[in-house]
């Protein structure tokens, strides 16, 4: 869609195109990055159990709720509570999704400049020996994040671009581009997690990773999978709000929903279905994931299949356009904000919330040992968790209680039948939306505070 398409309010070209767009903002550093980390930091295939019970039971239904909202609505996310419940406080669902975005685009940016920063060093050759090891690994991505200058840079290249691209509205050239892409990164994972598999001593991750081990279930577990489907899906801040707005009328919003949950949570679960084997092989603990995580592991495994060099390059290429599919969508939902609402040009809105997003990041590209401060108070990590679990799971909390009290979920259902005229599991997706879920983000709400205290 371009910049003309976005003020005429148009629509995607088809549902493909949808789950297309949708697909790449749920698909990115979230699956590849963030996933893995937190089973490992999380007890394992228990997590794993649990986040994909998550995404069926919670993450789903909330997709449906916000691609509801927006296409009944054709708005972004303030705009659109305020169009369905005119003068009601709902409309700060939509300011908090908005503030939750730019926090979230900071610390992306700056993992995504990582990303970056790893095509650069796989393509001049760091990786491209035979022998390299779990501490060379290591010791290379502490001294590339510590490099504060470098970082800065590199998540300066990542909003730059994601500002331009946003600004000028050229995101129908990266759409046809991410159409062909996206499936070759799918492609290449499928052969690395072969490849992973099939090392020496791989069964011990595998085991690790599928072999759940209850005693380790706790309220944190579920805290950090339920984060992690929202997260990963995208849910919780308006996006889907704000993609589902160009919905045409006539598409299956339903199946929509269910395309781009399950391919998100597919490539996730085969991202960790390399990472664990490959610890396994180069006799590294499982439970110790940092935000390096995947920097260290996956040139392990380039080193260990032939064409190395060119799957490693490859692979930071596509991971690094699928870190800028995701933080396009999440710096359009608050320009389309300021550009609905508050009459701003798209360049104006892109460039100041740009330069803000920026200027927030510093801080978190500075805590991987740049500057002590933010090293030590875990400046990342903390945003990390608190604007991408607890946000968003409040969000995705105020997104329900409206579906499901304020507007109605017979109201809403009305929206979903056009396009799909049968909606048979309107059932179980009220149940979810009513109680299921509601229930679920104020119990995980409630622990938080035990996890903080210690
Ligand atoms: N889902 C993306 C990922 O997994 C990140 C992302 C993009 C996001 N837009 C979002 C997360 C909105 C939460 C809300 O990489």
């Amino acid at each position: 869609m371009d910049s003309q398409d976005m003020s005429l309010r148009g629509s995607w070209g088809s549902k493909a195109a949808f789950i297309f767009a949708a697909s790449g903002s749920a698909i990115g550093l979230g699956n590849i990055w963030r996933f893995p980390m937190m089973v490992s930091q999380n007890g394992g295939a228990v997590f794993v159990l649990v986040y994909v019970i998550a995404v069926i039971l919670i993450g789903f239904p909330v997709m449906l709720a916000e691609l509801t909202i927006g296409r009944h609505a054709q708005k972004n996310p303030v705009g659109a509570f305020e169009h369905i419940k005119p003068r009601t406080p709902w409309k700060l669902t939509g300011f908090l999704g908005i503030i939750t975005g730019v926090f979230i685009l900071s610390f992306y940016s700056v993992v995504a400049g990582w990303t970056v920063g790893y095509l650069y060093k796989t393509a001049s050759g760091a990786f491209n020996n035979k022998d390299i090891t779990a501490q060379l690994t290591d010791k290379i991505f502490t001294e590339f994040s510590a490099n504060p200058f470098l970082v800065i840079v590199l998540a300066l290249i990542i909003i730059g671009l994601t500002t331009y691209i946003i600004s000028k509205g050229v995101k129908k050239g990266i759409e046809r581009w991410t159409k062909v892409l996206m499936p070759i990164l799918f492609i290449l994972i499928i052969v690395l997690a072969v490849r992973a598999l099939t090392l020496p001593g791989a069964e011990k991750g595998i085991a690790f990773y599928l072999r759940p081990d209850f005693s380790k279930l706790s309220g944190t577990v579920v805290l950090f999978a339920l984060g992690q489907a929202f997260f990963s899906l995208s849910l919780g801040m308006g996006t889907m709000i704000t993609y589902g707005s160009y919905i045409s009328k006539s598409d299956n919003l339903v199946s929509s929903a269910g395309w781009v949950s399950f391919s998100d949570t597919l490539i996730a679960l085969l991202a960790g279905l390399i990472i664990f084997p490959t610890l396994a092989f180069a006799h590294q603990p499982f439970n110790v994931g940092s935000e390096g995580l995947v920097f260290k592991v996956f040139p392990l495994i380039f080193s260990q299949i032939p064409g190395g060099y060119f799957f490693g390059t490859f692979f930071f290429a596509l991971l690094s356009v699928a870190a800028i599919t995701s933080t396009i969508s999440l710096l359009e939902v608050p320009v389309s904000y300021f550009v609905d609402e508050k009459n701003w040009s798209r360049k104006k809105a892109a460039l100041i919330i740009g330069l803000f997003s920026l200027g927030l990041a510093i801080p978190s590209a500075l805590s991987t040992g740049g500057m002590e401060f933010f090293t030590k108070i875990k400046f990342l990590g903390a945003l990390n968790f608190i604007f991408g679990n607890i946000a968003l799971a409040v969000g995705s909390l105020f997104i329900c209680l409206f579906v499901g009290y304020a507007w109605k979920v017979k109201k809403a259902a009305q929206e979903v039948y056009s396009g799909n005229p049968l909606f048979k599991i309107r059932p179980l997706w009220s149940f979810s939306i009513k109680y299921l879920a509601p229930v679920a983000i104020i119990f995980i709400l409630i622990f938080i505070k035990k996890i903080v205290s210690g």
